[in-house]
């Protein structure tokens, strides 16, 4: 399995080479110490990795996503999944801007200043944002949640600094678990 730190050398390289075509659809999975390629979940706007459907929720499925021509994630329920009940079109995955207090990721359909959906870049499989130097960061870590705390789902993260020791470290990429 892959350390969880392998990105944060990967980020430094200069060559970043993009994957998913416009038409390509594809999950997110979360890599870890002792997070093993977790699915990206929508749990009623919130972004949720989970290693079953998470319980707590109303509109809730894993998320199959377009990239779109403007560097955005594009979520739509994942049909092919049994897992899927929800009912939500064209979300687009965000991570809070840089003067956000709210560390969260989550999905929206209409970005606020404190939202960024337009600069998700890729080092071969492993998803990355571009921040405000034009450099390519993964910045992204889980947490447990409290409301989710039985079935084993973490709350998605992004440039969380305090030393929580509840945060784990995590990149995202675009590839399931060879044992899945
Ligand atoms: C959708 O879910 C199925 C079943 O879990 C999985 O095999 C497939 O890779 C998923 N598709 C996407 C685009 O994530
Ligand atoms: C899904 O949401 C749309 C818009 O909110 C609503 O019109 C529709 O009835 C909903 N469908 C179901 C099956 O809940
Ligand atoms: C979702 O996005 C696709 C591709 O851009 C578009 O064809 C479709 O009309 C959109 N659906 C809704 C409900 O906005
Ligand atoms: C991360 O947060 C710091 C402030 O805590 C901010 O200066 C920086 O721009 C943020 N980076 C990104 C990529 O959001
Ligand atoms: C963040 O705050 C700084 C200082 O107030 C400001 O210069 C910068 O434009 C803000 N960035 C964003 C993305 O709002
Ligand atoms: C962008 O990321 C680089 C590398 O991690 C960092 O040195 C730089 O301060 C970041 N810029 C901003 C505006 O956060
Ligand atoms: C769902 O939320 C309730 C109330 O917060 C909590 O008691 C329950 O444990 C949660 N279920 C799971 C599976 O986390």
């Amino acid at each position: 399995m892959l350390s969880y730190k392998a990105p944060l050398w990967l980020a430094s390289l200069a060559v970043v080479v993009g994957t998913a075509s416009a038409t390509q659809k594809f999950g997110l999975y979360a890599y870890g110490e002792n997070v093993g390629g977790l699915p990206l979940y929508y749990v009623d706007g919130s972004a949720v990795v989970s290693p079953k459907t998470p319980d707590n929720g109303t509109d809730v499925a894993p998320v199959a996503f377009n990239q779109n021509g403007d560097n955005g994630l594009v979520g739509n329920p994942n049909t092919t999944s049994t897992a899927s009940t929800a009912n939500f079109t064209n979300m687009s995955l965000f991570v809070p801007g840089p003067n956000s207090s709210d560390k969260e990721m989550g999905f929206t359909n209409d970005p606020s200043s404190n939202q960024v959906t337009n600069k998700f870049v890729w080092y071969g499989n492993f998803l990355l944002v571009e921040n405000d130097s034009g450099e390519y960061t993964s910045l992204f870590s889980v947490k447990k949640s409290s409301t989710h705390s039985e079935d084993g789902s973490y709350d998605l993260y992004w440039n969380v600094t305090d030393s929580d020791e509840d945060v784990i470290t995590i990149s995202m990429r675009s590839v399931a678990p060879s044992n899945a």
